[in-house]
């Protein structure tokens, strides 16, 4: 039984890259795309979205558009890795498919509430506003979705700030309701993504499949590793978010431990910082953080998906 996912995200280079692993992976069912304002407004990622799909060759999935700003704090994107169009690097296909006539908010509510209980894993890779106005809507929908696997956060270290990770630094209160909803969350954050460098080895794999797609995701990474040396100093970019997917694929890639998790909500400093309680005795909790990734493993599957979307366009 393949697993369904919703995809929760704001294109992005490597949230490209997660919606070709699980488009691309035969173990995941994709129910929805659903897009964020967040690397760039909602208007550019959803393009994005709409051009990705277009290069995967996905037909009969609904992409929805989401929500344009942040529950409580204005919009903050970064266009210093993802550029100006958030997708910038190679030249993106124009799209065919048009929308899904439904908001992000209500199409994930209506899939959640149509499918059977447990059935359902949300996966997302932006800010978390669509997801917390779902669960505020709908609060139905937190005992049926199976769980939320998110890549945002980190508990050693932040990207926006010092102790701050990007998707949840842009919409803190977001993140306080999801991960306080009370059901299962998995936070991919960090910790875990600093772990899945493109090198350039992985990128010369990716480029040896010799596909459209391939190439696309090789133009991805060499601009993404650009950003990422001048504006944070990696040798290789991290690439995130296809890190949830791929826990979702094979949770035995990634390991993990259950901890309470909080938002900062009000420190000066510390705005946005996911803060887990890895203090003994272990309390009891529905959060947990990835620890550990099997970066071969991970590799091996985002390649093999790459290589199953084929070469026509
Ligand atoms: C996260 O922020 C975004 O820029 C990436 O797409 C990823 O989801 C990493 O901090
Ligand atoms: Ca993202």
């Amino acid at each position: 039984m393949r697993k369904k996912i919703i995809l929760d995200c704001d294109p992005g280079h490597d949230d490209a890259i997660a919606i070709l692993l699980a488009h691309g992976n035969p173990n995941i069912e994709l129910l929805a795309i659903t897009t964020v304002v967040g690397n760039q407004t909602l208007e550019k990622v959803s393009h994005n979205a709409l051009a990705v799909a277009e290069i995967a060759k996905i037909k009969n999935i609904p992409i929805a558009k989401g929500t344009e700003r942040p529950l409580v704090r204005e919009i903050e994107t970064a266009p210093a890795i993802h550029g100006d169009s958030g997708l910038d690097g190679p030249i993106l296909p124009t799209p065919t498919q048009t929308f899904h006539p439904s908001h992000a908010v209500q199409l994930i509510i209506d899939l959640i509430m149509s499918y059977p209980p447990n059935t359902i894993t949300l996966v997302p890779t932006g800010g978390l506003t669509n997801i917390a106005l779902a669960a505020r809507l709908e609060p139905k929908i937190i005992n049926r979705v199976k769980e939320v696997v998110l890549m945002g956060g980190g508990y050693h270290t932040g990207n926006w700030s010092a102790v701050a990770e990007f998707n949840i630094k842009i919409d803190p209160e977001a993140a306080h309701i999801v991960f306080s909803a009370g059901w299962k969350v998995t936070m991919v954050g960090l910790d875990l993504t600093h772990q899945a460098l493109a090198t350039p080895d992985v990128i010369q794999r990716i480029a040896e499949i010799g596909t459209k797609p391939a190439q696309f995701v090789v133009e991805l990474l060499e601009f993404f590793g650009k950003m990422y040396k001048k504006s944070q100093g990696f040798d290789a970019p991290p690439v995130h978010d296809p890190c949830a997917v791929a826990y979702v694929i094979d949770p035995s890639l990634i390991k993990t431990q259950q901890v309470p998790i909080h938002i900062e909500l009000t420190g000066t400093h510390t705005l946005g910082m996911t803060v887990a309680d890895f203090r003994y005795p272990p309390k009891p909790c529905n959060t947990q953080v990835a620890t550990t990734l099997n970066r071969e493993k991970f590799w091996h599957l985002v390649i093999e998906a790459i290589k199953s979307l084929g070469d026509d366009q």
